[in-house]
């Protein structure tokens, strides 16, 4: 069964715990929330504070998706603040395996991204240590982007390599997913979609959205 995570970055932060209780009854499996610093990826989004607001609002597990330096100083504030999964980049992060059993101690789920750039052979050492393999399809900082074709040789790779080292592990894919990429994306080997804008941004609303994606991944 394929997981659907819609990630906030497209909502209307005016009304975000509505616009999760939107998805939640749309059927979404979890909920991904981006953190940006200004640093790491140009654009600033959100902290802890939001979520810790949305904690109590949905039954769904939250994802975040640390795009942020040193992210190891941030584990501990996110577990804090209700964070089921917390995934941090193979790019900010040279002390990967502690970085990855820190977040185990703290009773969350391990996850990992990698930018289009970064080749899946720099986790060839941590597989086992993973909850979640994040392949991102565009380059990190906003919605919005077109997909990056050439990422579905590495999702590939990465279906291969779980299949055989970590077959429990979530292969997660984000960036430019709708309607028309989500089918390749599936062929190729990904079990989560993040979807931000072909969710928040239909123009029939987001349960629309959801349902665009899921019906994409019918037959
Ligand atoms: C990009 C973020 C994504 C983003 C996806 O840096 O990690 O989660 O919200 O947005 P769409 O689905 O619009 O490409
Ligand atoms: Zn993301």
């Amino acid at each position: 069964m394929i997981k659907i995570a819609p990630s906030v970055l497209a909502a209307d932060f005016l009304r975000l715990g509505e616009s999760v209780k939107a998805v939640e009854h749309a059927g979404a499996d979890r909920i991904h929330l981006d953190v940006m610093d200004g640093v790491f990826v140009p654009n600033i989004s959100f902290g802890q504070p939001v979520v810790k607001a949305l904690r109590p609002v949905t039954r769904l597990p939250l994802e975040v998706h640390l795009m942020i330096v040193q992210p190891e100083r941030y584990v501990a504030d996110f577990a804090q603040a209700g964070a089921d999964t917390i995934i941090v980049h193979q790019e900010t992060s040279p002390h990967l395996d502690r970085t990855l059993r820190f977040i185990r101690e703290q009773g969350r789920r391990a996850g990992v991204a990698l930018n289009p750039a970064t080749p899946l052979a720099t986790l060839e050492h941590v597989i086992e240590l993973l909850d979640l393999l994040l392949i991102m399809t565009v380059n990190p900082g906003f919605g919005g982007q077109r997909f990056i074709e050439a990422t579905l040789a590495k999702l590939e790779q990465s279906r291969r390599l779980l299949d055989v080292r970590n077959p429990a592990c979530d292969l997660e894919v984000d960036g430019g997913i709708d309607g028309h990429t989500a089918p390749r994306v599936v062929a190729a080997g990904a079990r989560v979609l993040v979807a931000g804008t072909a969710v928040f941004g239909h123009p029939q609303g987001a349960a629309v959205g959801m349902q665009v994606l899921k019906r994409s991944l019918v037959g």
